[in-house]
């Protein structure tokens, strides 16, 4: 999938599927798979570094996770977020980051909402840098919503995130990812927007979905409530690991054979 698939999706009404990916293989399995893009994000900080929220991420770590991404990632868009205060401090530091990021190999880059930094995002579009928005439950604001609550349930707040959605898309965002709204609003938004709109806890009617790894597969100890878990990663790496544990205990594992007959344990090539 390329930028410009985003619209030709769109139109006929043919879901988007986004995954998050933070290292190289498992994006590599991500890369053979149907998966039409993958999100370099910020949430990184909390499902490969264990920090608390996604506030820890910065732009040097960022970069470094693009980078090993992008040498799985073939032919699928790759997007990566804008770490936290990144874009809040002028163009140049703003630009410093989206540099990073596009060199270490990203196609687009995402950007936490909108009020107080329309200028630094219409710089960067304007500098023929592919963005996408994210509005709702930004996590990189978690401190100002007191938590992860779901957001724009009244009127006030409903109104708030329509009127940044469509500000988004004028000033040219291809797509928008829309987080943990109640889903007739991402519907509202959906339906009044001619760019894509990608949700995560917003309900069916957005043009695609987006999960983030670790969630769907069953890794992370704490997921949230909408993530579905599509396999017990968990539980799986622990029957292998208790596995792995008695075979060397009961000396099981190496098997005590010549070094020629370990091929038939692999398909490893030394
Ligand atoms: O950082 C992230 O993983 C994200 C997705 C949840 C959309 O922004």
């Amino acid at each position: 999938m390329k930028i410009n698939d985003f619209y030709n999706y769109k139109k006929p009404g043919k879901k988007i599927s986004m995954i998050t990916a933070y290292d190289y293989t498992t994006a590599s399995i991500v890369n053979d798979s149907d998966i039409d893009c993958a999100l370099v994000g910020d949430s990184l900080a909390m499902t490969m570094h264990g920090a608390s929220s996604t506030i820890w991420a910065n732009s040097r770590i960022m970069a470094l996770h693009t980078e090993a991404v992008r040498k799985a990632i073939k032919d699928k868009l790759l997007i990566s977020d804008m770490p936290f205060l990144s874009f809040r401090k002028g163009f140049l530091k703003a630009m410093e980051t989206v540099e990073k990021l596009m060199k270490a190999g990203a196609d687009a880059v995402k950007l936490e909402g909108i009020d107080g930094h329309e200028d630094t995002l219409s710089h960067i579009i304007k500098s023929d840098i592919p963005v996408m928005g994210h509005l709702g439950l930004t996590p990189q604001s978690i401190n100002k919503f007191g938590g992860y609550k779901i957001q724009g349930k009244d009127k006030t707040g409903a109104d708030s995130i329509l009127r940044q959605a469509k500000k988004l898309q004028e000033l040219g965002c291809f797509s928008i990812v829309l987080e943990c709204i109640p889903e007739e609003l991402s519907k509202e938004i959906t339906d009044t927007l001619k760019i894509p709109t990608i949700g995560i806890g917003a309900g069916p009617h957005t043009d695609g979905q987006v999960l983030v790894i670790q969630d769907m597969l069953g890794l992370y100890e704490l997921p949230p409530s909408f993530a579905k878990k599509y396999i017990d990663g968990r539980k799986l790496i622990k029957e292998a690991l208790n596995s792995f544990n008695k075979e060397v205990k009961n000396e099981a594992f190496p098997p005590k054979k010549k070094i020629a007959d370990r091929k038939k344990y692999s398909n490893a090539n030394y």
